[in-house]
């Protein structure tokens, strides 16, 4: 089993495990919440933005967006969905900007990338100094009391004459601050079958616990995780949407 051949060697399949993803509906209600809670400003930063999708939405509101992650091939796939953006190889958890940003997102759970509490910490600072006063910092994240390690997310798809099948799911061991992101991908081209699984390590955090490491920074609001209507999080939920305004 791999770490994370799917963000290096099989790269090229990512967009098709992402495929049933609405990454318009998610851009879209992400930039709401900045009209709401944020100023007018259009600086925008997508962290661990993979592939590019959510920074070509943003381009096309009419923000400046550029994107950022660890995985140069994620990021070569990015610069050709978004030509006229910037992307940097940086680590979400220590990285540096030109000019201070508006908006700082991180889509898909990728904020649990950071691995381990005092990295998640370290990525909350620099989001911190990397935003304007009143700037927002967007992202969506589990509450490890509330993983189901049996439950998985599976979808198939046909592309380029294989069927590709997907699946996907976390594994928290009940204690502790690590959980995992375990994916598999099968492959059949005229019945010959292939297959991968990677484990991907993430932090593991609960809500009440990561509201905390917040708060010093932002002012934090945090909501269901449906990017269709702003609904405030019931307290019980393992998905969350957080929105972060700079204090
Ligand atoms: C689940 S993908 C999400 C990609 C994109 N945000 C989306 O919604 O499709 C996670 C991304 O996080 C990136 N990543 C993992 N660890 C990272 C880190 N420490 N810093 C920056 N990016 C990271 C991976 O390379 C990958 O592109």
């Amino acid at each position: 089993m791999s770490t994370n051949a799917l963000y290096t060697d099989l790269s090229g399949y990512y967009d098709l495990m992402c495929a049933d993803i609405d990454y318009q509906a998610q851009s879209n209600s992400v930039r709401r919440l900045h009209q709401l809670f944020g100023s007018a400003g259009k600086d925008h930063l997508d962290l661990a933005c993979g592939t590019g999708p959510h920074v070509r939405h943003f381009i096309d509101f009419g923000y400046h967006s550029r994107g950022l992650d660890i995985n140069q091939p994620m990021l070569d796939m990015a610069q050709l969905r978004c030509p006229e953006a910037q992307f940097s190889l940086q680590d979400m958890c220590a990285f540096q900007v030109a000019e201070p940003l508006d908006l700082i997102t991180c889509f898909l759970y990728s904020i649990h990338y950071s691995g381990a509490i005092d990295r998640l910490k370290a990525c909350i600072a620099s989001v911190h100094h990397a935003l304007r006063d009143n700037g927002v910092f967007c992202f969506n994240a589990v509450d490890k009391n509330q993983i189901d390690n049996n439950s998985f997310a599976r979808h198939t798809v046909e592309h380029d004459g294989s069927q590709f099948a997907f699946s996907s799911g976390w594994n928290y061991c009940g204690h502790g601050d690590k959980q995992s992101l375990r994916l598999s991908i099968e492959k059949i081209t005229q019945g010959v079958k292939q297959s991968w699984e990677d484990e991907h390590p993430m932090v593991a955090v609960d809500f009440i616990e990561l509201q905390a490491l917040l708060q010093p920074y932002f002012e934090v609001h945090v909501f269901e995780h449906d990017y269709e209507k702003i609904v405030p999080w019931n307290g019980l939920s393992g998905n969350g949407l957080f929105v972060c305004v700079k204090n």
